[in-house]
């Protein structure tokens, strides 16, 4: 199993080149199952999840062209002779559910299989069968898997219960093709539900308000296919605005979005870091010392529960104490106990962290319990004193492109031990 093997200590400095977002992406590929056309996307990030929902989409029968490599990929949904996703592949990234609803919504018919548990919480997909129910939709549970059956979906208004936006986007992506207006309230207002609304826009969808917390989908017969540019990954942009901080450095990042970053930008600001914002540039520099600063975790445009394990790491390096509260998922403290074997003070008190700075990281052997858990783990290595070696990371493979490689860039000591294996049972995204 790979590992990565960090000496740390050291500030790390350059410019590295922000890949395209994985969240945005998976979406997007989904809504490929929405026409018989063929939708082309570009700045797709060559990551694990993504060669996944390839062979989700690959074994309902879609055409895929395109490398990792080029970060661009066309699929084309001509027939979809297997309407089903497989617990194999849902096992192993949660956001195969996000085929449900075009699915539906184009062939009438949709098998996929309940995602099960997840390392961070529970993260049950009942909001997103509600709203397809609203819809029209018939569904019913059997052997793990839900089986949902519609002629054609109907228009209705549906308030989500809680904000989700995965569920947000399989609704919406169910409402485009449904007959009469559709009416979606409670929305997310992530930057991927925006995104994926574009697409959909382009494709011949009729929308508005995507953004907002109400969504209004004027239903339509078909889409046709699209060329479309995915935003940029935003927490991949916070990652490493971290990573400068936390190791005393500086960075200049390019191609990201800046303004999807607020709330991380204004909070490291209090704390006392430099960042200037260009329109597709972030650049970064530590300065003077790091003050602890609390942060509350919430739905976008609050402060993401992606950074929050990231933040957590940094805050170890900050003068006085931080408390850190999770409100999205209940379980998401995996990382505090790994971060403490490496010296950090944390208590966890139900939903909060308490971190108290500055503490001096020590480099050890760690354990990476899921994506950004890890990427904190990365992050803590670079200020620890010595070598830490992480286990465990495909969990990062899965949603950061070329992590150690873009890091050695910028100067860090960063190598990986051991050859890429097949993803295990990781539940997660
Ligand atoms: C998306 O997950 C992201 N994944 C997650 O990214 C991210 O952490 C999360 O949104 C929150 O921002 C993708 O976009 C592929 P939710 P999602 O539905 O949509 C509860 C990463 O590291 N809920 O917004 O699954 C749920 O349990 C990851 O890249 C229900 O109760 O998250 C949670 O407490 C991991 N019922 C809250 O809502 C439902 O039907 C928000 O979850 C759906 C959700």
């Amino acid at each position: 199993m790979d590992k990565l093997v960090i000496r740390g200590g050291e500030p790390i400095s350059g410019t590295i080149r922000i890949s395209g977002a994985k969240n945005a992406a998976l979406p997007t590929m989904a809504a490929c199952l929405l026409t018989a056309e063929e939708v082309v996307l570009r700045n797709i990030p060559d990551v694990r999840d993504i060669q996944t929902t390839r062979k989700l989409l690959e074994a309902m029968g879609v055409e895929s062209e395109g490398s990792g490599g080029h970060h661009k990929i066309a699929l084309r949904a001509r027939e979809l002779s297997h309407p089903q996703a497989d617990y194999e592949l849902v096992k192993t990234m949660r956001a195969s559910t996000l085929v449900l609803g075009p699915l539906l919504a184009r062939t009438g018919s949709a098998r996929v299989s309940l995602p099960g548990g997840c390392a961070i919480g529970a993260r049950p997909i009942d909001l997103h069968l509600k709203g397809l129910e609203k819809l029209g939709a018939t569904l019913r549970q059997e052997h793990g898997y839900v089986i949902a059956e519609a002629k054609r979906l109907q228009g209705n208004h549906y308030t989500f219960d809680k904000i989700t936006v995965t569920g947000t986007e399989d609704v919406l992506m169910a409402a485009v093709l449904a007959r009469g207006e559709t009416v979606l309230n409670n929305c997310a207002l992530e930057p991927e539900v925006v995104d994926l609304a574009a697409l959909l826009v382009k494709m011949g969808a009729r929308i508005e308000g995507a953004g907002t917390p109400t969504i209004r989908v004027q239903g339509v017969e078909q889409l046709g296919g699209a060329n479309h540019s995915i935003i940029a990954d935003r927490i991949e942009t916070g990652t490493f605005v971290i990573a400068a901080l936390i190791t005393g450095g500086a960075l200049r990042l390019t191609h990201c979005q800046p303004e999807h970053l607020q709330s991380l930008i204004e909070r490291l600001e209090e704390a006392g870091a430099s960042i200037t914002r260009g329109e597709q540039t972030l650049t970064v520099a530590a300065g003077a010392k790091l003050r602890a600063v609390d942060v509350t975790t919430a739905e976008h445009p609050g402060f993401a529960t992606d950074l929050q394990a990231q933040y957590m790491a940094l805050m170890t390096q900050a003068e006085g104490t931080a408390v850190v509260t999770e409100t999205i998922f209940e379980n998401r403290f995996m990382h505090a106990l790994e971060l403490s074997r490496m010296g950090a003070n944390i208590k966890i008190e139900g939903n909060r962290a308490v971190v108290r700075g500055r503490v001096r990281l020590a480099g050890a052997a760690v354990l990476a319990s899921d994506l950004r858990a890890s990427a904190s783990l990365v992050l803590a290595a670079l200020a620890a004193e010595g070598e830490t070696i992480i286990d465990r990371i495909y969990h990062l493979d899965r949603g950061y492109e070329r992590l150690e490689e873009k890091l050695r860039g910028a100067g860090a000591a960063v190598r990986r031990l051991g050859r890429l294996i097949p993803v295990p049972h990781a539940a997660g995204a």
